[in-house]
């Protein structure tokens, strides 16, 4: 699929604010500066689409981006960003959640994982409470430029292992970097495929 299209609709501090629920949306979601911002400037070919930076704590709002004149790419907040005050992370909590569970038009959650770091309780918490709230998702290996191809192999491994502990089924997983593009034209097709599916289905 090709971007022909991506433009910025609006930012929503909560759920019941956001755009219509009329058109496909997919979501990314991770601790704060695993590359959320970058990863969706780096598939819609935009570099300032999404706000980047290299503090955590660069996206505090719901953004919604509008592609190709029909689908939404959403950036969320990180979850888990220490600096930010206990009453803050709790209403940035509270946002993330209400948004998940309610969002009827979230097709596919992209669940972003930092291929650099061993994995965090806090991003297989998070993986098991989708599954059991029966949210789709995929998991999106960041940073892939600063790891060898082994290492990630590895990480992605642990991952799937944990999961199938609990779990039938095991969700894909792209292997991304935001600096070499890679994995861009992976997610791009998998949206389109569910896009497509959604589209008959209708
Ligand atoms: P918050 O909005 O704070 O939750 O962060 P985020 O997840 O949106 O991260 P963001 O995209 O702002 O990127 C955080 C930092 O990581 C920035 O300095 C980026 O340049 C850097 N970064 C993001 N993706 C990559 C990547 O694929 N490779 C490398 N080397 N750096 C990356
Ligand atoms: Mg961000």
């Amino acid at each position: 699929m090709k971007i022909k299209e991506a433009n910025f609709v609006k930012s929503s501090s909560k759920y019941s604010d956001c755009p219509p629920e009329n058109i496909p949306e997919y979501a990314f979601i991770g601790r704060s500066n695993v590359g959320k911002s970058s990863l969706i400037n780096m598939i819609t070919g935009r570099k300032d689409l999404a706000k980047t930076s290299s503090k955590p704590g660069k996206t505090q709002l719901i953004n919604h981006f509008l592609i190709n004149d029909h689908w939404y790419l959403v950036d969320l907040p990180g979850y888990g960003w220490a600096k930010v005050g206990k009453d803050k992370r709790a209403t940035f909590g509270a946002m993330i959640q209400d948004y998940i569970l309610n969002r009827r038009n979230l097709l596919n959650l992209f669940v972003l994982i930092d291929s650099r770091i061993d994995a965090q309780p806090i991003d297989l918490e998070f993986i098991q409470w989708l599954g059991v709230e029966e949210i789709p998702f995929s998991l999106a290996f960041t940073k892939s430029d600063k790891v060898g191809n082994s290492k990630i192999k590895n990480q992605i491994q642990k991952y799937l292992n944990n999961l199938k502990s609990t779990w039938d089924e095991l969700p894909p997983a792209f292997i991304t970097s935001a600096t070499t593009k890679k994995g861009g034209a992976d997610i791009l097709s998998y949206i389109d495929e569910i896009n497509k599916f959604a589209k008959d289905k209708k």
